[in-house]
């Protein structure tokens, strides 16, 4: 296929050449194609009738914010508990200022929720696939969501047949393995054969979602990028319309609007898509643990991480961002997204160094908040220890694969007493994610009587602890392992704890 320019000034993109407009009968294996003249009408059209499948993490924001820019957004999940509860406006995860937007999403009439996937599928223009992808036994992402969903899509458009005026664009946004994207059209003509019917109108696109927890709404309205990939040219077209409006930010901006750029829309072939997406988070995830590295080196040889960083960083060849040491990475994507890529190259019998070393720094991080402590503290065996977070990172209340629990069984392995606190997160810790883990709800409770301290997450509350106070509830000779370098080591000393960063003091 030819390679051609494509957009935005000043940028380059390439596009693979696409017939666009071929519709398959999968039964007969019969091509046709649909009229210029209908698929123009189409694009030209602003408001699409968008159906969201899972009210996640990435369903929900995406959702809100399509319905914010101006579509007919219906967005489902097979948890009938969580239906409910968006129904009456209850959002079911902590993301800042989504409860808003999906308030006065559902006011006006834009934004559904519902259980019903074969009635949004048969009627939505575009169908976005937003489950979850976890990492399975053997470290490859687990796409039995993903595949449920696809079925389902196949039945249900099986059941109305060649009724549709235009193809269903299904749209991948989940982060899944290369070649997931000719997985989920075999799996919908699958599903429409088992309902007898081949005949099927649909046209697969790939678009991972790069949002972060935390800051969702703002990376989902003010991208660094869109990336599409696709072998339907007619699919991208489509594609590029419903996003218009935040390409060219023309959208009322809800909160912290950023100067109007144009946003680049990136669009390839589906593979391509698909490993932006794995290269990206893997790509953040080295970086990390590069500087963990370093900072590990730093305090060997008794350099300072965060001027370290701050030097290297404003190299633009390196950028500032993402070179923050610490305890490491956690969260519900990069450990999985990074395992699910090692594994990728493993079925390709090539070994990924680079990132099976990414991964060891990281364990070693966590290894090194006991080692610190242990170091002061001597034996952990009936010491009180306080964690102060849990949360994976701030502004958010995901706990998968947050450090904090990773620590907090080893500190419990080793007979410490762990008390932990996290101002978002401390509810939803409460159900024995760790057995003999004790949950807050305030800082100074959990400080209270502990021999030592371990900031996990970064959390303003955390920031702003009143150290005096926190001296004065701890046993002495008190301790602090900073684990995101997030304290100012002269103030804690001041308070009379004795302070340990990573790559620092
Ligand atoms: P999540 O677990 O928060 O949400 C997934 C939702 O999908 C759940 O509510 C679940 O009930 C629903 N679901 C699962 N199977 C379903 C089915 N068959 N029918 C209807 N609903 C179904 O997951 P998430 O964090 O939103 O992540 C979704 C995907 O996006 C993953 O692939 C993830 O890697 C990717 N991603 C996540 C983030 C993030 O910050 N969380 C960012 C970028 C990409
Ligand atoms: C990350 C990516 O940043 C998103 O672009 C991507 O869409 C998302 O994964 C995904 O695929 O789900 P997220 O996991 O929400 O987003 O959070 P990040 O801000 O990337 O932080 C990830 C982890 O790295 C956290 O545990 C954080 O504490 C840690 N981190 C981050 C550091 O240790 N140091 C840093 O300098 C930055």
């Amino acid at each position: 296929m030819a390679l051609r320019e494509e957009g935005i000034p000043g940028l380059l993109v390439t596009q693979r050449e696409v017939s666009g407009t071929v519709v398959k009968d999968a039964a007969s294996g019969t091509v046709f194609r649909r009229s210029r003249r209908e698929v123009g009408r189409r694009m030209l059209r602003q408001r699409f009738n968008v159906g969201v499948v899972g009210a996640g993490y990435v369903g929900l924001v995406t959702a809100a914010c399509l319905s914010h820019i101006g579509h007919e957004v219906t967005c489902l999940d097979r948890n009938e508990e969580r239906v409910a509860d968006l129904k009456e406006g209850r959002i079911p995860i902590y993301e800042p200022h989504l409860e808003e937007l999906v308030s006065e999403c559902s006011s006006q009439g834009r934004l559904q929720f519902t259980t019903d996937l074969a009635g949004v599928a048969q009627r939505a223009d575009i169908l976005f696939i937003a489950v979850d992808t976890p990492q399975a036994q053997d470290g490859s992402a687990d796409l039995s969501s993903v595949k449920a969903v696809a079925q389902s899509v196949g039945q249900a458009l099986a059941k109305i047949g060649t009724k549709r005026d235009h193809p269903l664009v299904v749209v991948n946004k989940s982060t899944v393995p290369v070649g997931s994207g000719d997985y989920v059209s075999m799996l919908i003509e699958e599903g429409a054969s088992e309902e007898g019917n081949g005949a099927v109108d649909y046209q697969v696109v790939s678009n991972p979602e790069f949002l972060r927890e935390g800051s969702a709404l703002y990376d989902s309205l003010f991208p660094d990028r869109i990336v599409l990939g696709s072998d339907e040219r007619e699919a991208l077209d489509t594609m590029r319309a419903l996003y218009r409006p935040i390409l060219e930010q023309t959208f009322p901006a809800p909160i912290d609007p950023r100067p109007k750029i144009a946003v680049p829309f990136i669009t390839t072939d589906l593979a391509s898509a698909e490993m932006i997406k794995y290269a990206a988070n893997a790509f953040l995830a080295t970086k990390i643990s590069f500087i963990n590295e370093v900072s590990t080196i730093c305090e060997l040889v008794g350099a300072d991480v965060g001027s370290v960083a701050h030097g290297m960083g404003l190299d633009e060849r390196i950028g500032s961002r993402f070179l923050s040491a610490g305890i490491g990475w956690g969260g519900s994507c990069f450990p999985k997204d990074v395992s699910a890529l090692r594994s990728i190259a493993r079925e390709y019998d090539h070994a990924p160094l680079m990132l099976d070393a990414a991964v060891a720094v990281n364990e070693c991080q966590r290894k090194r908040v006991i080692a610190k402590l242990q170091r002061e503290l001597h034996t952990l065996k009936g010491k009180r220890i306080a964690l102060l977070g849990l949360a994976f990172k701030p502004n958010t209340d995901d706990l998968r694969d947050a450090p904090s629990l990773e620590i907090a069984k080893a500190l419990d392995h080793y007979g410490a007493r762990v008390v932990a606190y996290d101002p978002v997160a401390s509810k939803k810790a409460l159900g024995g994610l760790v057995p003999e883990l004790r949950v807050v709800f305030d800082p100074y409770e959990a400080l209270s009587g502990a021999r030592a301290a371990v900031v996990v997450t970064e959390w303003d509350e955390v920031r702003a602890l009143d150290l005096q106070k926190a001296a004065s509830l701890m046993k002495k000779p008190a301790v602090l392992v900073d684990g995101r370098n997030a304290l100012d080591p002269g103030k804690v000393r001041a308070a009379g704890i004795r302070y340990r960063g990573f790559g620092r003091g």
